[in-house]
């Protein structure tokens, strides 16, 4: 048994052989382990950390998005995409209060899209698929960052494309800052104690190219995990308190985060920023696009891997030979961590509290009420249209929204745009994994279930460019499983300009 793979798979490996050829050949990633995993780990890349220049009080930022290759696998290229560099991105870190403006140069060949997911902003800077930047052209969104510290991300976000942009390599990760967070005694050197572990995956061709075939029910879900861009990667600590801030940019891949010898993670922060105090939990579940920040104390010459560990419900998806696998029960490891010399110093106790606002709940007892329905491709039964708004918000308060996952083998998300939301309840399901603590923008939904969320919107009113909602299995996006919604002034109506957003229309 290779050191990667844990009891639990393999105890599901036995029952498969048992259940036969069939199961056998949904159980993709179960019969050896992946590509890129033999050998001593490689030390994990650190994106660079990216400020930008701060002139007054705005922070100037300037990207390409180009072609590169990068060495995924150890000792081979491949062929990647990345921003100002062959694969991923650096992290942008800005505080809040300040204004931002990215100039971002499209120097692939062909036309993308660049989103600030989690970001409160104006829908024309929101980067969305009404934001094309044509080969060779600039796209400088500018916004003010108005919301509290939050480990948040950018990635494409091309109508019908945005899996594959993704996939071979652009995300990176946004950092904010606030004044409560930075009081805080908590890791905050970028590289050093405050690490960015941002989790992907891949599937490759023999001679390591990527495997770009989208299978209809899986998407470009990978069979190889990938952290910073590569297999198989140990970080040294030099520092007994490491702070890890976990992203989940998998198209399809969901991960159930533990550590390797079952010691408790002390939770921080969810999508949206800081926890009201740290959570002590043994797992957590992370979606695509969903983020966590997550405290490990490392004694000196330990060693401990945070591990993606199989999910005993498989997330309420039927186990029987005619429902799809979508990995829930697979185990990686995703990061070995080592711990720093004797003369570390010790960490202080974690802080009782972290951002007291966070416990404020939104006053929704009034607030107008959506619901969405979940289905194969499909929100409320229509697939995505560019033409079509689905609903304007026209008022500055927040909204109930319910989600309902109506299949009943397919998993699914929901994100929203220019939004927090609080989650207020699941129902329909057993499954308990769902990461419900804190201000969050994106939220699992097993097969059945519906959730309850308190929406709350960026207030920038437009009635020209829509913000998006959808299923972050970025294959269901890209299929149709999206929509659109405006935030305007009381009363306003929709003028979509269809492909308007290249630049402030106020
Ligand atoms: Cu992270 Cu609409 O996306
Ligand atoms: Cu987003
Ligand atoms: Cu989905």
């Amino acid at each position: 048994m290779s050191p990667t793979f844990g009891r639990r798979t393999f105890f599901r490996g036995a029952a498969v052989l048992l259940a036969g050829v069939a199961a056998a050949a949904c159980s993709r990633s179960e019969q050896a382990p992946p590509r890129g995993f033999d050998g001593d780990p490689r030390p994990l890349p650190i994106p660079p950390l990216y400020e930008g220049e701060l002139i007054d009080d705005r922070r100037h930022f300037q990207v390409t998005t180009q072609a590169g290759s990068a060495e995924i696998l150890p000792g081979v290229d491949t062929p990647t995409w990345g921003f100002s560099g062959d694969h991923l991105g650096p992290t942008f870190r800005a505080r809040r209060g300040e204004k931002v403006r990215v100039d971002i140069t499209n120097e692939l060949d062909e036309m993308t899209t660049i989103h600030w997911h989690g970001m409160k902003l104006p829908a024309w800077a929101d980067g969305g698929p009404h934001s094309p930047i044509e080969p060779g052209a600039t796209w400088s969104p500018e916004w003010s960052v108005d919301q509290p510290a939050a480990t948040l991300w950018y990635h494409p976000h091309p109508h019908e494309v945005t899996a594959l942009h993704c996939y071979r390599g652009l995300a990176g990760m946004f950092i904010l800052d606030d004044e409560v967070s930075e009081r805080l005694d908590l890791p905050h050197e970028y590289g050093v104690d405050d690490i960015p572990v941002i989790i992907a995956d891949a599937k490759f061709h023999a001679d390591g190219q990527l495997d770009e075939e989208i299978d209809p029910t899986f998407g470009l879900l990978g069979d190889t995990p990938l952290v910073n861009g590569i297999t198989h990667c140990s970080f040294a600590a030099t520092t007994r308190r490491v702070r890890l801030r976990v992203l989940n940019a998998s198209t399809m891949r969901f991960h159930h985060l533990a550590l390797a010898d079952a010691r408790p993670l002390h939770v921080i922060a969810s999508d949206a920023g800081l926890l009201a105090a740290p959570e002590e939990v043994d797992s957590v579940l992370l979606s695509p696009g969903e983020r966590v920040e997550i405290i490990v104390d490392l004694k000196p010459g330990e060693e401990v891997a945070l591990e993606s560990v199989g999910l005993d419900n498989n997330f309420g998806i039927p186990t029987d030979e005619y429902s799809p696998d979508f990995g829930f029960a697979d185990q990686f490891t995703l990061l070995h961590m080592t711990g720093p010399g004797e003369d570390a110093p010790e960490a202080r106790a974690l802080p009782g509290e972290l951002d007291p606002a966070a416990s404020i709940s939104p006053e929704v007892a009034d607030a107008p009420r959506r619901e969405f329905v979940l289905n194969t491709f499909e929100i409320n039964g229509q697939v995505m249209d560019m033409n079509r708004v689905d609903f304007l918000i026209d008022h500055r308060g927040p909204e109930v929204w319910t989600v309902t996952n109506e299949n009943s083998d397919w998993p699914h998300n929901f994100h929203v745009h220019d939004a927090r939301f609080q989650v207020l309840g699941f129902s329909g399901t057993d499954v308990t994994e769902m990461a419900a603590s804190g201000w969050k923008d994106t939220v699992a939904l097993p097969p059945g279930a519906t959730v309850e969320l308190a929406v709350e919107f960026g207030w920038y009113p437009d009635n020209t460019v829509p913000y998006m909602f959808h299923c972050h299995m970025l294959m269901h996006e890209d299929s149709g499983m999206m929509g659109q919604f405006m935030v305007v002034e009381p009363g306003e109506r929709a003028a979509l300009e269809p492909l308007s957003g290249h630049g402030p229309h106020h």
